[in-house]
């Protein structure tokens, strides 16, 4: 049963003890509804892939409800100051270089050493940041493929039964995502075209924002920073080979096991952390054991190929 809630105060309660919980909200924001869980826990984060059917895992917008607390998260600079004063809260999301001490599921940064993050302008938004008093990571409301929902109608007609509440705020003023920049190079760059018009950035900052390799952005698995490991992979392992790090799933010995009761939920919340600490082992060979490729585990598997791939 997916609960309805209102803006009532009560109500904004509850929903701040659902995510609390590790449980999921749909909740209004000036441009699309989001699917809200507590950025901080792994099996919170994993439920989002779940109710979505995300068959990757892509990197997860932060929301947070001031830039007070969103330089907590990211590396700070002028050009996030210049456009967080401009912009925030509004349709904009900065990707800053991640901070060691941001404390934030790698599940919602896919393991990159960057994160998305936004200040919502919506009432509701803000009233359930402030409730919950941490970053809420939440992608689009809408089943993976599907198109990003501005009513609660809409979130209900895709995700009913599958996440826990929804905080109805009637449409969504924008409409469209929000305008994703990226300052983790050398120049601020338009990541996706959004609710913030690129003039109106390049007008604050005073000079052109570069473009992307590509486009790839946008759609989903298709992020070209993806992690991968220093150490070769070995995917679907049935056995382990000498002078190889192991990565279990199920009852097994292994170096590290991503879920010894072989639970999805706990197996995608394990994931990036696994690698990164069996990379920092300085193998040659990382073994994986297989994964089911039912429900969360074609998103694991995914990333794993990914992860394993000639680069
Ligand atoms: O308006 C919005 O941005 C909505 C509302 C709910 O806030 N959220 C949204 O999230 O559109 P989502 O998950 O559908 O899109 C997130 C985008 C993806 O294209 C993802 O690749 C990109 O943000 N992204 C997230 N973290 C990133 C990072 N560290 N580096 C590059 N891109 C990142
Ligand atoms: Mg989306």
């Amino acid at each position: 049963m997916t609960e309805r809630l209102t803006s009532s105060h009560a109500d904004i309660t509850r929903a701040a003890a659902i995510l609390r919980a590790q449980g999921l909200i749909a909740f209004p924001t000036e441009t699309v509804y989001g699917l809200g869980a507590d950025a901080r826990d792994g099996r919170a984060v994993a439920r989002i892939y779940a109710a979505k059917g995300r068959p990757s895992f892509n990197p997860l917008i932060v929301h947070v409800a001031d830039a007070q607390r969103a330089r907590a998260l990211g590396k700070w600079s002028d050009a996030a100051q210049a456009l967080a004063d401009a912009f925030w809260p509004g349709p904009l999301s900065l990707v800053l270089p991640l901070r060691k001490d941001a404390g934030l599921s790698d599940l919602v940064t896919a393991g990159l050493q960057s994160v998305a993050i936004r200040v919502p302008a919506g009432d509701l938004a803000q009233d359930l940041l402030r409730a919950f008093d941490g970053p809420i990571a939440a992608p689009s409301a809408n089943p993976s493929g599907r198109i990003s929902p501005t009513t609660a109608a809409h979130v209900l007609a895709g995700l009913e039964g599958r996440i826990d509440a929804i905080l109805d705020g009637g449409a969504c003023g924008v409409g469209l995502e929000s305008t994703i920049i990226g300052l983790t190079g050398a120049v601020p760059t338009l990541l996706r075209a959004g609710g913030v018009p690129r003039e109106a950035i390049e007008a604050q900052l005073g000079f052109a924002l570069a473009h992307p390799e590509s486009s790839m952005i946008s759609a989903p698995g298709q992020l070209a920073s993806h992690y991968a490991p220093n150490a070769r992979m070995r995917l679907d392992a049935k056995d382990w080979r000498e002078g190889e790090l192991t990565l279990g799933f199920g009852q097994m010995e292994c170096d590290l096991n991503l879920s010894e009761s072989a639970d999805l939920l706990e197996a995608a919340a394990n994931l990036f952390g696994h690698l990164h600490l069996l990379d920092a082992m300085d193998g040659a060979q990382i073994a994986v054991a297989p994964i089911p490729q039912t429900g969360l585990g074609a998103a694991i598997n995914d990333r794993l190929g990914r992860a394993a791939a000639p680069r």
